[in-house]
């Protein structure tokens, strides 16, 4: 209880902080990027080196009403069908500007719902994609599932072109609760999926549960974790259902009073925690859970867990190209975004064979503070000495963030083996403590800049 009291007091059932799945968080990217910027940082990626590759697939055959992901709805695959070939040209300029030789160490078919495109369109792609990229012997091949939306076909030729990884939403098995957020989705129907997989060799599989869904309680909520823990997935990625249908419209059907209050939230996260770690898994960061033997727990006890746009990840490539409408590419110099409508994504590739729209230069500070976030993000901690090797001109910097951090959060702060470390029960603080740095950080630099 003393333990809740504290987590209230820093804000955590009223705060409303970013995910920092990136470092500035998406909605900081600024206008006045485009193709310009698109060719010079393609062009500097290192010849022979590896990158992995995003591509998304904004289509869906029915809309959940929970969904906050970038997607349209659609009866038909003709806009699908035509936004692949959109795809297409858009690999291709790809694959013109950057140097010969770059290799693919990771592919994430992502969306929506990348699994509504026909076996046909789904080889295009996918030939498309191995001729831009020689693969790596160790590629990893991961794409995102709606069981109800992925035929045995499908699924049979991802297997047979190299899908090695899936992620399968769940979000919750109860009728009440998947009637109340537009999702219908049989557990008879998850299981077939994730048998197939695994028949086809896929060797890791993760599966996405939602908490703080209308008519959730500890009950059904338990129900479902059982039936998850029951199918053994090797990964977990449990997220705080996020109600912003301002920027969701869908979300409008689901109605505001069903919604639960934020420590109920918090009791069924904790539900969740205690379930997983019971069953065997290592707890990943703040939403993640993973059986030991998988790479993302040994990443994690390595002190190799990184941040990115799908959550927690082992990948160590620096350069990340992203394809599609609304994609986030990753380069040494920034972030860069294509267009996020469907529409303004394929005009602009029909002009110039790219599409960015929005983008993010890093000043060496930036990555100060976006290493900061993401070793607070990944390993609970503010490692001063790694971080002053690592950041030598930014020293000053550096250390006012300690004390800051220090003063602020006297009660979650200890000094430990690796700087200062989270006290383990404050973990579910760690976006707000990224946010006070963001903030800190930012507005001393913006200072010393004035001065
Ligand atoms: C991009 S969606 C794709 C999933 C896939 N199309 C499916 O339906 O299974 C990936 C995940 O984002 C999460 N997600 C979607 N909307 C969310 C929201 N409003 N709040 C939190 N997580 C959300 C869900 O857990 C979902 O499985
Ligand atoms: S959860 Fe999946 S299927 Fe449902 S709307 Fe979102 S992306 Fe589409």
């Amino acid at each position: 209880m003393q333990s809740i009291d504290s987590l209230r007091r820093h804000g955590l059932f009223d705060a409303r902080v970013p995910r920092y799945t990136s470092y500035p968080p998406a909605n900081h990217f600024e206008d006045g990027f485009g193709p310009r910027h698109q060719t010079g940082w393609l062009a500097a990626v290192p010849r022979g080196g590896a990158v992995s590759v995003y591509v998304h697939i904004p289509f869906c055959k029915r809309l959940c009403w929970f969904c906050a992901c970038r997607t349209q709805g659609t009866a038909t695959l003709r806009p699908v069908d035509a936004y692949v070939a959109i795809l297409l040209k858009e690999i291709e300029t790809v694959r013109q500007t950057m140097p010969e030789g770059v290799r693919m160490g990771r592919l994430h078919l992502g969306g929506g719902t990348p699994t509504i495109l026909s076996p046909d369109t789904m080889s295009r792609l996918l030939d498309a994609l191995f001729a831009a990229f020689e693969p790596t012997a160790d590629l990893e091949f991961s794409v995102e599932i709606d069981p109800t939306e992925a035929s045995d076909n499908l699924l049979k030729l991802l297997i047979a072109r190299g899908m090695n990884r899936a992620s399968v939403g769940v979000q919750d098995f109860a009728e009440e609760v998947q009637k109340a957020i537009g999702r219908r989705q049989p557990l008879a129907q998850t299981r077939h999926v994730i048998d197939l997989m695994r028949a086809g060799g896929v060797a890791s599989l993760n599966l996405d549960l939602l908490y703080g869904l209308p008519h959730q309680t500890a009950q059904s909520f338990g129900q479902t974790l059982r039936h998850v823990a029951d199918m053994r997935p090797d990964r977990l990625a449990i997220y705080g259902y996020a109600h912003v249908p301002w920027m969701s419209k869908r979300q409008i059907m689901i109605k505001a009073d069903t919604l639960l209050d934020n420590e109920t939230r918090f009791a069924l996260a904790q539900q969740a925690h205690d379930a997983f770690t019971a069953r065997g898994y290592d707890s990943i960061g703040i939403d993640h859970y993973a059986l030991p033997t998988d790479s993302l727990a040994r990443a994690a006890a390595s002190g190799r867990l990184r941040r990115n746009f799908q959550g927690y990840t082992d990948d160590p490539n620096e350069t990340l190209i992203g394809l599609g409408a609304s994609a986030i590419s990753r380069f040494a110099g920034g972030y860069l975004q294509n267009a996020t409508a469907t529409s303004a994504y394929q005009d602009r590739v029909n002009q110039s064979g790219l599409a960015a729209h929005k983008g993010y230069g890093m000043s060496p500070q930036d990555r100060l503070i976006a290493r900061i976030v993401e070793d607070l993000m990944c390993r609970f901690v503010f490692d001063e000495a790694g971080l002053r090797d690592s950041f030598p001109q930014e020293a000053d910097l550096i250390h006012r963030t300690g004390i800051s951090l220090m003063s602020r959060f006297s009660d979650v702060f200890y000094i430990g083996r690796g700087g200062l470390e989270m006290r383990e029960h404050t973990r579910p603080l760690v976006r707000i403590i990224a946010s006070h740095v963001d903030t800190f950080a930012s507005e001393t630099t913006a200072h010393s800049a004035a001065i």
